[in-house]
């Protein structure tokens, strides 16, 4: 595809795996890219991968702050040709809530909610003028509470439920995906110190999730659980009752 095309997507969390596969797909469909992470070593290893090194920028920015929220905000807003905003970066924290800290447990829901929600709200006019997308990446966490991964669950929850009636408030003007994977191999695992074999029958790659979402994105937006996998854990997830659930799952990731 043409490299002259100048329509941009402002993709968070372009250093992770989603992020990385989100960039690769998205540069085939011929998009130019504001590739957003915290560390230009980790972000320059996704550029690496890309075809058209040249045609993207690099954005740093902790998300959990407010202040470099707003500047990430403020360089975007310069952009002439925003077309695109996929709200993916974001971690989780495994472990007991009373013996956590409570900063890390804030800056979850700083980076998974507040940040998508602020960005979202400050990018609004330029993507409607440009007729354009959002992808909120979400998570089964926000379908079900989570013990042990408590904070997590929540801001996704909230993530689902805003982005939804998002889609619905928005429909005709700008298309939205709220995206909604389960577990996949990418450095989410490591980094919210979860032990790697948790739900591991359930994992799908990077690829089948954000080819699922880009399909998504191209029938007009929706809600998407990615993959055969991920849509068998959502359907449990419908069929137990949360009483249930709640016991097995504090169970199964009690520390
Ligand atoms: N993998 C899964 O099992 C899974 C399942 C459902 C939903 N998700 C969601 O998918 C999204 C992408 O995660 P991933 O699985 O690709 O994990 P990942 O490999 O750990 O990537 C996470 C990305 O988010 C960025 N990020 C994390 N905390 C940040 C902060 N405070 N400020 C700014 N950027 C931050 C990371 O930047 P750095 O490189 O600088 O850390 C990285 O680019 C997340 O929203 C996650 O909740 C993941």
């Amino acid at each position: 595809m043409s490299t002259l095309r100048k329509d941009t997507v402002l993709l968070t969390g372009a250093s992770g795996g989603f992020g990385i596969e989100f960039a690769v797909q998205l540069e085939q469909l011929g998009y130019r890219l504001l590739l957003h992470g915290r560390d230009r070593a980790r972000l320059q290893m996704t550029l690496n991968v890309l075809k058209r090194p040249q045609d993207h920028k690099l954005i740093m920015a902790e998300l959990s702050s407010r202040k470099f929220m707003e500047d990430l905000i403020e360089e975007v807003k310069q952009e002439q040709h925003l077309v695109g905003l996929i709200n993916n970066a974001g971690f989780g924290l495994w472990g007991g809530f009373e013996r956590s800290e409570s900063v890390p447990q804030l800056d979850v829901i700083r980076t998974d909610l507040l940040a998508p929600v602020a960005i979202t709200h400050a990018l609004i006019p330029q993507l409607i003028r440009h007729h354009g997308f959002i992808i909120n990446v979400s998570s089964l966490a926000g379908e079900s509470p989570l013990p042990y991964m408590s904070t997590y669950a929540a801001a996704k929850a909230g993530l689902t439920y805003w982005s939804e009636a998002l889609r619905a408030e928005l429909k005709g003007k700008i298309r939205v995906v709220t995206l909604a994977p389960g577990p996949s191999p990418t450095g989410f695992r490591k980094i919210s110190g979860a032990p790697t074999g948790k739900g591991g029958r359930f994992r799908s790659t990077a690829q089948t999730v954000v080819s699922a979402a880009l399909e998504t994105l191209k029938n007009g937006g929706g809600y998407c659980v990615p993959g055969i996998r991920h849509r068998l854990l959502w359907l449990l997830q419908k069929a137990v009752p949360r009483s249930l659930a709640l016991n097995v799952m504090a169970r199964y990731l009690k520390p």
